[in-house]
């Protein structure tokens, strides 16, 4: 069992609960965050007990206020800096999930805060949700996919005034750009995002990760390709034991018992 500093994690019947956990800065990342998320990250990607996971930040006042601003006083040499990169970038792990991801965010989501959003697949958000890629009033750039994710999310336009001005928006302006999908009052972000998490862990296994696939790689494809992406994926799924026991439960009407088969 990994002993972790800066997260916490908890697997609870298919459900991972990631919370990033250094409340009294904010849960701001350090180095030893961005470690722990790679690891924790790498492990589930390749885990079957895992069917949903949920990313939360410890305390009631943020999601995440991005990257901790005290490493920055030390310039890194670039090598030093590539380096950490190779190593600690979290999202290229959470990009190799399957599983999907939901962020639930509390207060203030700041740069790589936010960014920790974006590499989720739903967010859902408090009404006293705060949100921005605030970079740029540290004269730098979002750095861990801010500004990739953010302008496949809400278009070019408004993905650049955000960048560029490093504006921080409320949780109803972020629900009607489509930052986030759900917003709900801040007391129950969790328990929102749990019975959202509780919905997708009780459908079949193999085609919520077929469904996650087909949306998020198909996003990265020309639509022909896409199209016969979905096709294959759809065709695996008629081998599945699963498939006939939907088909079976519907009939019989009872509830479906997945296997994962
Ligand atoms: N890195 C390091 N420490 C941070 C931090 C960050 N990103 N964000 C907040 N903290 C620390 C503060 O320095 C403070 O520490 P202290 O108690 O030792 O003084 C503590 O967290 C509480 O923050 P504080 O600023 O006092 O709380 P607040 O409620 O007044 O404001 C924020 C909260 C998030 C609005 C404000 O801290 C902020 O703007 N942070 C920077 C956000 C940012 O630009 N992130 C992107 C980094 S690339």
């Amino acid at each position: 069992m990994t002993t972790y500093t800066a997260i916490r994690y908890e697997l609870d019947d298919g459900l991972a609960t990631i919370t990033m956990n250094r409340p009294d800065v904010h849960n701001a990342m350090n180095d030893a965050m961005r470690r722990e998320l790679t690891q924790v990250f790498t492990e589930i990607a390749v885990s079957d007990d895992v069917r949903v996971v949920l990313v939360t930040g410890a305390g009631e006042r943020a999601f995440s206020a991005g990257a901790d601003i005290r490493e920055f006083v030390d310039v890194p040499s670039l090598a030093h800096y590539r380096e950490q990169r190779r190593r600690l970038d979290f999202r290229q792990a959470m990009d190799r999930c399957p599983q999907p991801i939901i962020a639930a965010i509390r207060g203030y989501a700041f740069g790589g805060g936010l960014e920790m959003a974006l590499a989720c697949d739903i967010r859902v958000a408090g009404d006293d949700a705060k949100l921005g890629l605030t970079e740029i009033d540290l004269a730098i750039i979002p750095g861990g996919g801010g500004t990739q994710r953010l302008p496949r999310l809400l278009g070019r336009g408004k993905a650049l005034e955000m960048i560029l001005t490093g504006a921080r928006i409320g949780a109803d302006e972020a629900l009607r750009i489509g930052l986030v999908e759900r917003v709900v009052p801040a007391g129950d972000v969790q328990k929102a995002a749990l019975e959202l998490a509780r919905t997708i862990a009780s459908k079949a296994p193999i085609a919520l990760r077929y469904a996650k696939e087909a949306v998020v790689k198909g996003l990265e494809l020309p639509l022909a390709d896409g199209l016969r992406l979905e096709g294959d994926l759809s065709a695996l799924l008629r081998s599945t034991e699963d498939r006939v026991e939907g088909a079976r439960a519907f009939l019989e009407k009872r509830k479906p018992r997945w296997t994962g088969r």
